[in-house]
């Protein structure tokens, strides 16, 4: 079953036909919100919003081990992560949309991993390739069929926030090869493949980056929900394509 996550600017999803919403404790906590079980012709689906059903939680609050425990117990085996990011590299201005191939892990203080004792056991992830190549194909692919563009490769760096960065921030994020910069992609994707989980991305570009393009002099923060309103709306056209045909 597909489990999708969304992120700033897509807390529901009105095609999902509801069937019923599940509260779920895990051993690590509570998830973000209730789980929505719905159908998409006629498929079985779960939705999570990761800041909660009111957009609430900051990122570095997310208890991202309940939220990937709780779709693994609600038989999900396959997510579909949607993230809001600040576009770095040239191509990625705002509004655009892409699939990372990669992440490079600035968090700090964040609950990383399952084994911290409660399981009672410890593997070392590979994580030489950090997204499922399975999802990401499967991504490209509803987005040709619905023909929205999208920008097939993206190093994605994962920042703590919740503050935007300083321009020399993402002068250093650049250098070290990171192409765009949000708050939510880590370590929400290392957990999913501790728990074997096929896990890929679409992070929506919100706003230039600090010190890139129209944010040189600083980042127009009450734009960002604008961008955000009018990509996700393409995002939702590829996340209804991929979850009605779940293309192999
Ligand atoms: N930086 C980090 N996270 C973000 C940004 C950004 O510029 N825009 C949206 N999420």
């Amino acid at each position: 079953m597909i489990g999708i996550i969304g992120g700033s600017g897509l807390s529901s999803v009105e095609e999902i036909e509801v069937l019923n919403k599940k509260t779920i404790n895990t051993p690590y906590g509570k998830p973000s919100a209730e789980l929505i079980v719905g159908v998409v012709d006629k498929k079985k689906i779960i939705f999570l919003p990761r800041h909660g059903g009111m957009h609430t939680i900051a990122p570095h609050l997310i208890n991202y081990r309940a939220n990937i425990w709780a779709l693994q117990e609600m038989g999900v085996d396959k997510i579909v992560a949607v993230t809001a990011v600040g576009g770095i590299s040239a191509e990625l201005g705002p509004g655009v949309i892409a699939i990372p191939h990669q992440v490079i892990d600035y968090t700090s203080g964040r609950e990383n991993s399952f084994y911290d004792g409660v399981l009672n056991e410890l593997k070392h992830i590979d994580f030489t390739e950090p997204y499922s190549e399975l999802v990401r194909n499967q991504l490209f692919r509803a987005a040709k069929q619905c023909k929205v563009p999208v920008v097939e490769r993206g190093v994605y760096a994962a920042t703590q926030g919740p503050r935007l960065e300083t321009a020399s921030e993402i002068t250093r994020l650049e250098s070290d090869g990171a192409t765009l910069v949000g708050m939510t992609g880590m370590p929400e994707a290392a957990l999913a493949r501790e728990l074997n989980l096929k896990y890929a991305t679409i992070s929506v570009v919100a706003n230039w980056a600090a010190g890139k393009g129209n944010s040189k002099k600083g980042i127009e923060v009450g734009s960002i929900d604008r961008v955000l309103t009018l990509a996700m709306k393409k995002v939702r056209e590829i996340l209804i394509k991929f979850l009605s045909e779940d293309l192999l």
